[in-house]
C-alpha cells in the first residue's frame, strides 16, 4: 500500500480500555455492586440489533451485567417512560441505555430527558450535555469520547490546531466540537449547507468526520499530516453478496495524504463501545460512594 497515515487502531486501544476496566469492574463485585446497564431496544431496526448486541456481548467479556429490554415498534412515548421510570427507580441498574434511532411515533427529546442523569451512560441527557458545555463534564457521550481517547493515546498535540468537524448531531458533531475546544483546538463544525466543504478540509489539521455519507471526504482534499478520524460506518453494495463497510472519508487517498487516520472498520467503532462501558463503571463507582 502507498499510504503514509499511521493507523490509529481503535480495535487495540479498545482492548487495552477493557482490559482496565476489567480490574474495576472486579472491586466493584466485590463490594456487591457489580455494574449494570440496561439496554432498552425498541422496534426491529436491524443495524440497532446488531450494535446491541455487539454492546451486550463486550460487557459480558469484562463482567458488567446487562438487562435487555425489548420493546415492540408500536410502543407509546408514554409506555417507555414508564419503562425508563422503572430503571430509573432500580438501584440495582447503574446505566440505561436507549438505543437509537426510536420508532417515528415515539417523542425522541422526552425519553431521552427521562433517564436519570446519573444513569446516563450515553451522555445524551440535557444535564450532562450542558455540564460538557461548561468544561466540567460528567458523562461524555461514547463515540465522541472514543475520538478523544484515540487522539490522546497518539500523543497528537490539539493545541493550536485547526479542527473541523462534519456534522452537527448532538450525539457527536456537536459534544466533539466542544471536546475539541477543550483541548484549545479552532474549531469549524460544517454540515449540509456548508459553502465549500472541499476548502474547509483542505485546511483542516484535524478531520473529525460524522456524517454517515459513504466516502463523502476525498483523499486530495486532505492537508498533509493531517489527522483523520472517521466515524462514518457505511454499509455500500461492493458487487459481492455481502455488503462492504466504508466511512465517510475515501480511506486509501487519504491515507496517502494524512498524518494519522482511524481505518473503517477498526477505528471509532471498538472505542464507542469501550467508552460506553467505562462510563457504565464509573456510573456503579459513583452510586457506591
Ligand atoms: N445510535 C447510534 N449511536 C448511538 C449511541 O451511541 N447510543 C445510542 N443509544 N444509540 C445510538
Amino acid at each position: 500500500m502507498s499510504e503514509s497515515a499511521k493507523l490509529l487502531d481503535g480495535k487495540a486501544l479498545a482492548k487495552r480500555v477493557l482490559a482496565e476496566l476489567g480490574g474495576r469492574v472486579q472491586a466493584c463485585t466485590a463490594a456487591g455492586r457489580t455494574p449494570c446497564l440496561a439496554v432498552v431496544l425498541v422496534g426491529d431496526d436491524p443495524a440497532s440489533k446488531i450494535y446491541v448486541r455487539s454492546k451486550e456481548r463486550k460487557a459480558a467479556s469484562v463482567g458488567i451485567e446487562t438487562r435487555d429490554h425489548r420493546m415492540p415498534a408500536t410502543t407509546s412515548t408514554e409506555a417507555l417512560l414508564e419503562r425508563i421510570a422503572e430503571l430509573n427507580a432500580d438501584e440495582s441498574v447503574h446505566g440505561i441505555l436507549v438505543q437509537l434511532p426510536l420508532p417515528a411515533g415515539v417523542d425522541e427529546r422526552r425519553v431521552l430527558e427521562a433517564v436519570d442523569p446519573r444513569k446516563d451512560v450515553d451522555g445524551f441527557h440535557p444535564d450532562n450535555l450542558g455540564l460538557l458545555m461548561l468544561g466540567v463534564p460528567r458523562f461524555v457521550a461514547c463515540t465522541p469520547q472514543g475520538c478523544m481517547r484515540l487522539i490522546a493515546a497518539s500523543g497528537i498535540e490539539l493545541s493550536g490546531k485547526r479542527a473541523l468537524v462534519i456534522g452537527r448531531s448532538n450525539i457527536v458533531g456537536k459534544p466533539v466540537a466542544q471536546l475539541l475546544l477543550q483541548q484549545n483546538a479552532t474549531v469549524t463544525i460544517a454540515h449540509s449547507r456548508t459553502a465549500d466543504l472541499e476548502a474547509e478540509v483542505r485546511g483542516a489539521d484535524v478531520v473529525v468526520a460524522a456524517v454517515g455519507r459513504p466516502e463523502l471526504v476525498r483523499g486530495e482534499w486532505i492537508k498533509p499530516g493531517a489527522v483523520v478520524i472517521d466515524v462514518g460506518i457505511n454499509r455500500v453494495d461492493a458487487g459481492g453478496d455481502k455488503p462492504k463497510l466504508v466511512g465517510d472519508v475515501a480511506f486509501e487517498a487519504a491515507a496517502a495524504r494524512a498524518g494519522w487516520i482511524t481505518p473503517v472498520p477498526g477505528g471509532v467503532g471498538p472505542m464507542t463501545i469501550a467508552c460506553l462501558l467505562a462510563n457504565v463503571v464509573e456510573a456503579a463507582e459513583a452510586a457506591s460512594s
